[in-house]
């Protein structure tokens, strides 16, 4: 198992619910043949089966282990943001205040986002609906997991786990400029009825705010979520085109679900992604995918 951080992003939670979809995609999971694992896992999410958004609901007693794996991604994402994120994330990151030694609870980290851009985590096991994933956007509240990946691959996870939430979108939601656009986001999701116009948007969500770039000083820099939690995609420049934020552009270009993309969007500068995620959320509705003539979408799973 290569000891790279693949993509852990929150639009897994918008995959169907399949025999593999339980953990991602699980023949990559390093904790598939781990019973002991799995069970944790599985008993961090069950509590999601009936959460009620913006809900209370319970702490985890983390284990030392658990801790460990945490204190080494902060170690690796630490060098990793000052070297290839963007100046607002470096900023963010510095508010966020995360805890270098342990696992800080969802109402800890939830906290803060109140006090900084009145957003809460609100809890998730897993697969999140689009409408509801979106949607709750609007209101202040992200589907945050507890769950922590494998022990054995700290650097690595083929679904998102308590450190992608918390170093990738904990970041962003610490930041007023980042929490509008996922408000601007969850507004529009809000505003339309069909799953093919959701595709689309949660298409845009994922280019932009779990892997976006945005140019700074001549080079690409990362604010994307799943970039910020990912030690070995985050500056992985050799291995991808960057091209230039086009909504459309992006919405039409398949996306694989574990594994690095192999395409990704820069936005000239932070105001040119609040312009552009504007624009196209002004004009967005039910008939999105046809009146951009997008291709039929389709989902690479490799
Ligand atoms: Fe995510």
């Amino acid at each position: 198992m290569a000891n790279t951080a693949i993509a852990a992003s929150s639009a897994w939670r918008h995959t169907p619910v399949t025999a593999e979809g339980r953990l991602g995609v699980a023949s990559q999971h390093p904790g598939r043949s781990d019973p002991a694992y799995l069970r944790r896992r599985d008993a961090l999410a069950a509590p999601a089966d009936t959460h009620r958004v913006g809900t209370p609901y319970a702490a985890v007693d983390y284990t030392e282990a658990e801790h460990r794996t945490w204190r080494a991604v902060y170690r690796a994402l630490g060098p990793a943001h000052r070297a290839h994120a963007c100046h607002a994330v470096l900023d963010a990151s510095a508010d966020a205040d995360i805890p270098a030694d342990r696992i800080p609870q969802h109402a800890e980290v939830s906290a803060g986002l109140r006090h900084r851009t009145g957003f809460a985590f609100t809890l998730a096991g897993g697969v999140v609906p689009n409408e509801r994933f979106l949607g709750s956007m609007e209101h202040g509240y992200f589907h945050a997991v507890q769950f922590v990946r494998h022990p054995a691959v700290p650097l690595y996870t083929p679904e998102p786990d308590v450190l992608h939430d918390v170093f990738g979108h904990g970041i962003h939601l610490s930041c007023p400029r980042f929490a509008a656009l996922y408000r601007l986001i969850g507004h529009t999701a809000n505003q339309v009825r069909t799953e093919e116009a959701l595709d689309v948007l949660s298409r845009v969500y994922w280019f932009t705010l779990e892997y976006g770039l945005v140019m700074e000083s001549g080079a690409p820099k990362a604010y994307g979520a799943a970039l910020l939690s990912s030690y070995g995609e985050i500056g992985a420049h050799d291995r991808r085109e960057v091209r230039e934020l086009n909504p459309r552009d992006a919405a039409s270009t398949p996306y694989r679900i574990s594994g690095y993309q192999p395409v990704l969007f820069a936005a000239r500068s932070l105001a040119h992604l609040e312009d552009t995620l504007g624009s196209f959320c002004a004009d967005f509705d039910d008939d999105i995918a046809n009146r951009l003539r997008l291709p039929a979408l389709s989902r690479d799973r490799a």
